[in-house]
């Protein structure tokens, strides 16, 4: 890989498994928190939310809903990244207003989150337009190219997609600082969701072990699948 701090960072980030106890200060957390908010996200709306476990009670109980794995115990900070279906209003609205603060509303900017988003996103009552929707669009695609109008499965999906991307991005800023972490999605989802408790269009998407490994943190040599099954041309 070319040398620069990019790489390095992307090269030298591994899944840590045992953390020292020393603390992570709060402007390398922050940081690193800035730089997973630039994350892309599906029509931007940035469906995510870090929660930082600070309270020792909730903390313990996290730790158990991660079933007692080792990173989520000996980690100094523990976050627990939610992925929302329930902020696409006030996400949509925000963004109408700071592009009405910037310049006066673009005809394609003003059909897009005015009429496209509510129609992705607006699946009924216990999602029950969501099968509607989806079998409409797949006969649709039968005639000509047509967007997923989207259950709502398939906005989970998309909420998942751009909350993980967030994560990427988290631990790959963490590294460059010369900090470590632990993606986890080894948890109690049950639990989890009750412990933080979160709204019924929320979901843990997973728990984010941070601090700096330990000389047993990481658990051998990568193991890396061959290139042409991660990679083809068509
Ligand atoms: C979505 C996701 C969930 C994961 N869940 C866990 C987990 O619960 N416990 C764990 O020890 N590692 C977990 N991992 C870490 C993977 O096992 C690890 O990324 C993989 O083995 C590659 O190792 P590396 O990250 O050191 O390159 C998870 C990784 C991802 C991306």
């Amino acid at each position: 890989m070319p040398e620069s701090p990019f790489y390095a960072a992307v090269e030298s980030r591994r899944t840590v498994r045992d953390f020292l106890p020393d603390p992570v200060p709060q402007e390398v957390l922050d940081r690193a928190l800035d730089a997973a908010r630039l994350a892309p996200s599906s029509s931007n709306l940035q469906p995510w939310e870090f929660v930082i476990i600070r309270d020792p009670a909730i903390r313990r109980s996290a730790e158990a809903a991660c079933l007692d794995q080792g990173p989520a115990k000996t980690a100094p900070v523990l976050i627990a990244l939610v992925t929302h279906r329930d902020t696409w209003r006030r996400n949509r609205d925000e963004i109408l207003r700071t592009f009405e603060g910037r310049r006066p509303l673009r005809p394609s900017q003003a059909s897009y989150y005015k009429r496209i988003i509510p129609l992705i996103y607006t699946t009924g009552p216990f999602g029950i337009l969501g099968p509607f929707k989806r079998a409409f669009s797949r006969v649709a695609s039968l005639f000509k190219p047509t967007p997923n109008l989207m259950s709502r499965e398939d906005i989970r999906i998309m909420a998942h997609k751009s909350t993980a991307l967030a994560a990427a991005t988290f631990m790959l800023a963490l590294r460059a600082e010369g900090y470590d972490s632990c993606p986890m999605e080894g948890f109690d989802p049950w639990r989890a969701k009750a412990l933080l408790d979160l709204p019924r269009g929320a979901e843990l998407n997973m728990f984010l072990a941070v601090g700096q490994r330990s000389d047993k943190g990481v658990w051998g040599d990568r193991v890396l699948l061959p290139r042409d099954w991660a990679v083809r041309e068509l």
